[in-house]
């Protein structure tokens, strides 16, 4: 009998070795090669199938053109893709279990005039059906179903098909016959990753393929497969709110900076035309500790919710706990305060949420993290027709934000009546029909608020 050929590959990075190491030699990771039979038996029929005359070609002389693209019916998988499906691209989208990534793929399958192949490892044929009862108005004949996770019987059935577009859910059920190891393995994924793109590229036929993530978040596999595909998507949010959100990691057709909202609702994901309305709770009358924010994300200005709650704590280590906004900066901003404006919250307990479950690493938002805690603290509400955008520096002074016409012209479309901006933006407040208070420091913020 032959020898098995067997390699250590580490399943952080994707190196092999042919001897078991305590550290991977190329990525520093430590116990992460796994022992895997890589008895490749030959080359496979889609990599070498077309052969491209290349020759060298002078800069100014290539021809550029837009890329031919696919507009999908989604208005917010178009925007976060940057435009529509790039032929011949491919898209890996990661996401939590259970956030909705076979249901926004299967969503999209059902809602396009166009011929396309499903391929499903995880479910079978009537469990897709009955998500696809789900989704109610959603109906395509030219959608086929194929429960197979056999990369070559995929492949084939792709190229006998040629549909216009591949949804593979998902890359770590696959496995290639080339290959001995586990579906899932850093050299199935691979391979079968390569071999997919490949495909892609010679038919022009986009794919969109389903990746796991591991317990820190990461697409589970090596990092090399984020490298070769086209564009990566995570798919995100609190399971237990109702918003997702799209966002590209990696796009070469597009910016990185644009996210999809989307709401889970009874028959599948329903599109977010308008976010800042419904992430604003309507109050019956003024609370204290709420402060709204106008952030951005990509393009697009999103008002939020603030809401803090300052108590005396109970035990001697004060508790600081933040929800969807980053922790650190949490104390950074409390330290701010105390230290600049002398607002003493040393031995008080600090609670922040931003509503909605959204998170978000916008600077604009410390302003209004700092109104809220204020408000909260003396218990005092702000008036509900007053936002801030601003970050805080160290010194306690109010620093400038990008984008901030758009974002004070959401503000005003959205019927507030004054915003709080950084003294130091350069832009001429009369242009607005919202009155724009224009602070410097922090402790000016209180005497604007509550006298
Ligand atoms: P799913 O698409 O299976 O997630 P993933 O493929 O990312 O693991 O998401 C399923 C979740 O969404 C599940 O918890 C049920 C919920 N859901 C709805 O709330 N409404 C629906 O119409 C559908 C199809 C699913
Ligand atoms: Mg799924």
């Amino acid at each position: 009998m032959a020898k098995v050929k067997s390699s250590y590959i580490c399943q952080k990075c994707g190196a092999e070795h042919s001897q078991w190491h305590g550290q991977c030699k190329e990525c520093g990771a430590w116990n992460t090669l796994v022992e895997e039979i890589v008895d490749k038996k030959e080359k496979t029929v889609f990599s070498d199938t077309v052969k491209v005359k290349k020759t060298l070609l002078n800069i100014i002389e290539v021809e550029t053109g837009d890329e031919p693209r696919i507009i999908t019916p989604s208005q917010e998988l178009n925007r976060v893709l940057g435009g529509g499906i790039v032929l011949g691209s491919v898209c890996l989208i990661g996401g939590e279990p259970g956030i909705g990534k076979s249901t926004l793929l299967l969503q999209l399958a059902l809602k396009m005039a166009k011929k396309v192949l499903y391929v499903s490892g995880e479910e079978s044929a009537s469990q897709i059906k009955m998500r696809a009862d789900r989704l109610t108005d959603v109906q395509n004949p030219n959608c086929y179903l194929f429960t197979e996770t056999s990369l070559e019987k995929i492949l084939q059935a792709a190229k006998k098909m040629l549909p216009d577009f591949i949804i593979i859910d998902s890359i770590q059920t696959l496995h290639s016959q080339l290959l001995d190891s586990s579906p899932g393995s850093v050299s199935q994924i691979r391979e079968c990753s390569n071999e997919i793109i490949s495909f892609a590229k010679s038919f022009q036929i986009p794919v969109f393929l389903v990746g796991h993530i591991t317990k820190d978040g990461q697409i589970a596999g090596p990092k090399v497969m984020e490298h070769m595909v086209d564009v990566v998507l995570n798919f995100d949010g609190d399971r237990n709110h109702i918003f997702r959100l799209l966002r590209a990691g990696k796009n070469r057709f597009g910016s990185t900076v644009e996210i999809g909202i989307f709401e889970m609702v009874n028959h599948g994901l329903r599109e977010v035309k308008n976010p800042s309305q419904l992430l604003i709770t309507k109050k019956l009358e003024d609370l204290s500790g709420n402060a709204i924010v106008v952030s951005q994300e990509g393009n697009r200005p999103l008002l939020l919710e603030v809401q803090a709650l300052v108590s005396s704590a109970v035990y001697g280590t004060p508790q600081r706990s933040s929800t969807g906004y980053d922790a650190k900066r949490l104390n950074m901003l409390l330290a701010v305060m105390e230290k600049r404006a002398g607002f003493l919250l040393g031995a008080k307990d600090v609670f922040l949420n931003i509503t909605g479950g959204i998170k978000t690493d916008d600077t604009a938002l410390d302003l209004a993290v700092i109104a809220a805690i204020l408000s909260s603290n003396e218990d005092m509400a702000i008036s509900q027709k007053y936002c801030f955008c601003g970050e805080v520096g160290l010194s306690g002074e109010i620093r400038p934000v990008s984008h901030i016409d758009q974002r004070i012209s959401e503000a005003e479309k959205m019927g507030y009546e004054k915003i709080f901006v950084s003294g130091l933006n350069t832009l001429s407040p009369s242009k607005f029909g919202i009155e724009v208070a224009a602070i410097n420091k922090i402790d000016q913020l209180a005497d604007y608020l509550f006298n």
